[in-house]
């Protein structure tokens, strides 16, 4: 029901954030309507001076005056010109001024609300759209909307007001002239909404092959080094000159059609302007008191004036029409809640002891295969727990299921025997800190990137934090030290600086359960090694899963967990899986180098000694 009144209206909801601003925006409106009608005096102006100057004056002229003579009649009317010049052009000011004003007001709501519905989606809705679409959303769409509120809504108006006061005019004036000037109007209408209609598609075509251009100029600048290195230039030479001469096509397609358009209008608007000229003259000459010469020329001009805007009639429509569209992609967007929320009433957690729970989880992404599948553990607090397995084992979906960035199928994920689920997302996530696998620094200083939510941090703690990841030693080798700007301005970082910033940045989190996702994996064994030394110390006492690959980094957890096909494989001791000869033992055996003296197998793991 309201989905379906959504798609009806959407544009009645771009409306509801003009609620607030009602005023401001009567009074924009009021300003625009003055506005037209003062510009569609002249004209009328011009008749009065001819016919005062012809001795033909209207009655009311005469009157306010007091006098018939010419010249005094002529510069009253001139004054008047110059006022009603003054005025339209103070309302011109007050509109756009108005509608400007309210435009960006709504813009910027609606930008706020998609941004901060976007922000409470779950993860799956980022990992399953692309960033382009969803800036899309953020972006254009919002645009779209600010620019009909500022132009498209206010040209519908004014022609609005065009119509209902020419019309009125000419046909007060003369009707049957009205009637003449008017024949071109079917035609004009017509063709202007055809014409759109043909162009659009046109015009969307050009969007879109300069689109694949841009895209494609993009990725070959980015990706120069591969290029240079496989001899690939000549290739994608030939691939920008398939999107160039695709985007030439398209352009000219459009313009083929728009440069023929308007002589074609103006053809059409020329026979109402004539039969104007040829009746309104044999009426004037023959003296049938249907016309003066003034009239005559107000008739001449309006009829222009009022034609001409019928050619934009299309374009208006159109701009309607795409608004009409984002405004359906912006609300459809908001009307979509979150698959991950918060219980109507969540339980506290209050001081974490930090137990975590795994109980008889399965968990699939989408409709694939079991990532996870009856996995069950259990991590007393503070222990440190490592987790290895190979590639794709699921490891990084667990750290996943514990933050509650996706809900497992089956079972429950608990946190002191609290479910996941029973709680607020603000308060599971603020007592788990987690160094990720793909490491993400925020545009600004190495400091604000190390104190990343949490503002309040100190210098001293920043520096403190850095050493421990053992980092701060590169950092006093910047010459902005801590200010030193990261991201596409400042420096650039290694893989393994990266890690040992997003290491320091969570340390300060300091939060009951730490979590690190391979967080070493880019890091020199000297450096893990230290790095390694100063986690036992600060993990005393807090809870912590260490996923690895490099066995070494997990070899003196208290306990270690295998993971295979979405279940615990082995678990136990470092000393004690190498005991058992089974896959952990194979991979500490190929990763030490062991390949000279391969251990005979149950397992199949064959390795071919080629040293
Ligand atoms: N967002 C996702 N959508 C679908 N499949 C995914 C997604 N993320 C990971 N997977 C799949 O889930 C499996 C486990 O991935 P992951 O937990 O990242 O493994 P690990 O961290 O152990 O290398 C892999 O087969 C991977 O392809
Ligand atoms: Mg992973």
């Amino acid at each position: 029901m309201s989905q379906n009144s959504l798609s009806d209206h959407p544009m009645r909801q771009v409306f509801r954030y003009l609620r607030p601003f009602r005023g401001e925006f009567v009074a924009a409106c009021t300003w625009s309507v003055l506005n037209k009608i003062f510009d569609l005096m002249p004209p009328i102006l011009v008749g009065w001076v001819i016919d005062s100057v012809s001795r033909q004056p209207p009655q009311w002229i005469g009157n306010v005056v007091g006098t018939d003579d010419p010249l005094t009649l002529a510069a009253f009317l001139a004054i008047l010109g110059v006022g009603i010049f003054a005025l339209e052009s103070f309302f011109q000011w007050r509109y756009q001024l108005g509608f400007m004003s309210l435009a960006q007001k709504v813009q910027h709501g609606l930008r706020m609300d998609a941004y901060n519905h976007i922000q409470t989606r779950e993860i799956r809705f980022f990992e399953n759209h692309r960033m382009g679409e969803t800036m899309a959303m953020l972006n254009d769409d919002v645009n779209q909307l600010e620019r009909f509120l500022n132009s498209g809504f206010n040209r519908l108006l004014q022609l609005l007001i065009l119509f209902v006061f020419c019309g009125f005019v000419l046909f007060s004036t003369s009707w049957q002239m009205a009637l003449i000037g008017m024949i071109p109007m079917p035609f004009v209408l017509w063709g202007s909404i055809y014409y759109q209609s043909t162009i659009s598609p046109r015009y969307r075509r050009m969007r879109e092959t300069v689109g694949e251009l841009s895209s494609r100029l993009e990725n070959n600048i980015a990706g120069i080094m591969v290029t240079k290195s496989f001899t690939a230039e000549a290739f994608e030479s030939q691939r920008v000159a398939i999107a160039s001469e695709n985007y030439r096509q398209a352009n000219f397609d459009a313009i083929k059609l728009s440069s023929i358009y308007v002589p074609l209008i103006r053809t059409a608007i020329a026979f109402g302007f004539g039969g104007v000229l040829l009746v309104g003259s044999y009426w004037v000459l023959k003296d049938h008191g249907i016309l003066t010469v003034g009239e005559l020329v107000l008739f001449a001009m309006m009829i222009q004036r009022m034609l001409w805007p019928l050619t934009e009639l299309g374009m208006t429509l159109d701009e309607y029409e795409r608004a009409k569209a984002s405004a359906r992609r912006t609300f459809g967007l908001l009307a979509t809640p979150s698959t991950i929320v918060d219980p109507p009433s969540p339980k506290p957690l209050g001081a974490v002891q930090g137990e975590v729970a795994f109980d008889d989880v399965v968990f699939r992404y989408d409709h694939g295969p079991a990532v996870v599948n009856k996995l069950s553990f259990t991590i007393k607090p503070s222990e440190t727990i490592g987790f290895a397995g190979a590639t794709g084992a699921g490891k990084s979906t667990l750290v996943k299921l514990l933050l509650r960035f996706y809900d497992a199928n089956q079972g429950a994920v608990r946190i002191d025997g609290v479910d996941v689920r029973e709680l607020a997302q603000t308060e599971l996530r603020r007592n788990i800190s987690l160094v990720s696998q793909d490491v993400y620094l925020f545009h600004g200083s190495i400091a604000e990137n190390i104190a990343y939510g949490e503002p309040e941090a100190t210098r001293e703690q920043i520096v403190k934090m850095a050493k421990l990841a053992q980092v701060d030693d590169f950092i006093s080798t910047l010459p902005d030290g801590y200010d030193t700007i990261v991201g596409e301005r400042g420096i650039k970082l290694s893989g393994g600086q990266r890690q040992r910033l997003s290491i320091a940045r969570a340390l300060l989190k300091d939060a009951p359960i730490m979590i690190f996702d391979e967080a070493t994996s880019s890091v020199d064994t000297e450096t893990e090694r230290a790095i390694q030394e100063n986690l036992l110390k600060l993990t005393e006492g807090k809870t912590a899963l260490i996923i690895a690959h490099r066995l070494s980094t997990i070899r003196h957890a208290d306990r270690i967990l295998v993971l295979k096909d979405g279940r615990i494989s082995e678990e136990g001791r470092h000393d004690e899986l190498i005991g058992m000869n089974q896959t952990y033992a194979d991979l500490w055996h190929i990763q030490l180098g062991d390949l000279a003296a391969p251990r005979p197998s149950q397992q199949g793991v064959e390795i071919s000694a080629s040293n």
